[in-house]
């Protein structure tokens, strides 16, 4: 019989165990930190166990919320290869490799996981990103259900749907964090899989129209702004397909017929390599389009609901369809205007002239022209902004997650854990 795991109670009636492939607080893990929260509450005797892969904001705010948590740091290699990453043949074969040719800190690292994982005894495992529906499948008791929550389009990773399908018999249940999601892993997965569809969640009672604003000019280095200047916002982790450079171009387009002040809100949050900007190749795009002094760029922010708050307009620039996009629905509950690319998960959350404005994915001219009707127009600003936080409450509301990921673990098969 295994040690167990101090405080992961044996007499709970249900024990789920958490996988995190990071600790850095992105939306994935955003969400994750509010199902924790959510679920502390609605089901007090519940044992929830984390597991992540680095120390961090997640690992600390989950202890903090009681939530049992070991940090099991990736080997240095396998941890800069990102999610996203995990796509050129080249990739999963260099791990491989090393994993096949006894790469000892890979070997102990696989061992290191499937003893703690085993310590847990957990009921169910729900992973939260693509290396931990991996691991976590090959290293999983046979008595756990293991749930694969996708944050992302499976057939984004071409190589890592090949790996996802041969261990798909090992999962009982799949969540999507949208329609688009799920359609992709359905497509990918066969009809046989269990795919639903869990909107994300808001704090509704943090990200609200009103409370605290951080000084963003200041943050950026920016002169303060004459009152009434529109500030138009990006607030984004530094990943390259969040459209950064689409985003300057759409402002120098608008430079030319309009005044406003520009911020880029957000930092390069990963350890893996070359899919993100970096602050001076984003400091020398800004100066070779011209807007010193009109945009600038605060780092990242941990209130960013402070910071939504400082803006009047929120862009959402992606250039790849966004599976769901979490900044947006965080807008939206703090009644702010946002201007999104019709693609991907964003689709299905917004309704185009009521409670968004659209622009077709990578057209910077459409974005420029969308921006300039919200800075000419104060009440088409409060007009969608009203609306975007009634459609957040009634859509993101967290109470509605809680009770389809209970529905969710109900319908699982239990196995009894040896005596
Ligand atoms: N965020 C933050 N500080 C920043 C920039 C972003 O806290 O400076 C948060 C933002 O509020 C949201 C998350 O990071 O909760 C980004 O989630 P989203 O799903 O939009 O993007 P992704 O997870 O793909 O980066
Ligand atoms: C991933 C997706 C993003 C989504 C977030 C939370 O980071 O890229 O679109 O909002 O997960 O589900």
């Amino acid at each position: 019989m295994t040690p167990g795991v101090s405080g992961f109670s044996r007499t709970s009636p249900m024990r789920v165990l958490y996988l995190s492939p990071t600790a850095s607080m992105g939306g994935a893990e955003r969400v994750l930190l509010d199902l924790l929260h959510n679920l502390r509450v609605a089901q007090p005797t519940w044992a929830l166990g984390l597991i992540t892969a680095n120390d961090g904001p997640l690992a600390d705010d989950a202890r903090r919320l009681g939530v049992i948590t070991e940090v099991l740091p990736f080997p240095r290699e396998f941890a800069r290869i990102g999610d996203a990453g995990l796509t050129g043949p080249r990739t999963w074969a260099r791990f491989a490799r090393r994993a096949a040719g006894g790469s000892m800190a890979t070997v102990r690292y696989f061992r290191a996981l499937r003893t703690t994982i085993a310590a847990f005894e957990p009921d169910v495992i729900h992973s939260n990103g693509i290396k931990m529906h991996v691991l976590g499948a090959l290293a999983k008791p046979e008595r756990s259900a293991l749930v694969w929550h996708f944050h992302d389009y499976l057939s984004a990773r071409p190589v890592t749907c090949r790996v996802i399908k041969r261990l798909k018999h090992r999962c009982r249940a799949v969540v999507a964090v949208s329609e688009s999601v799920a359609a992709d892993l359905r497509e990918q997965l066969g009809p046989g899989a269990d795919v639903t569809t869990v909107w994300n969640s808001v704090d509704l009672t943090r990200f609200t129209p009103g409370g605290p604003r951080l000084d963003l000019d200041a943050m950026a280095s920016l002169a303060r702004t004459e009152t009434g200047l529109p500030r138009i916002g990006l607030v984004a982790t530094f990943a390259r397909w969040k459209g950064h450079l689409l985003f300057l171009e759409a402002l120098r387009l608008l430079k030319e017929t309009r005044r406003f002040r520009g911020y880029i809100v957000g930092g390069p949050l990963y350890e893996t390599d070359g899919s993100q900007h970096s602050l001076p190749e984003l400091q020398a795009a800004i100066t070779r389009l011209g807007l010193n002094g009109v945009v600038g760029l605060t780092g990242f922010v941990r209130d960013s609901d402070a910071a939504l708050r400082h803006l009047d307009v929120v862009v959402h620039a992606s250039t790849s369809p966004e599976p769901f996009g979490l900044v947006i629905a965080e807008a939206m509950a703090c009644g702010r205007p946002v201007v999104v690319s019709r693609a991907g998960g964003v689709a299905e959350l917004i309704e185009p002239e009521v409670n968004a404005l659209t622009y077709t994915a990578g057209n910077s001219q459409e974005l420029a022209a969308q921006l300039a009707r919200l800075v000419d127009d104060v009440s088409l600003r409060r007009r969608i902004g009203d609306a975007a936080r009634r459609s957040a409450v009634e859509q993101f509301d967290p109470q509605r997650v809680v009770g389809q990921m209970l529905g969710l673990y109900g319908r699982l098969p239990r196995v009894k854990a040896a005596a």
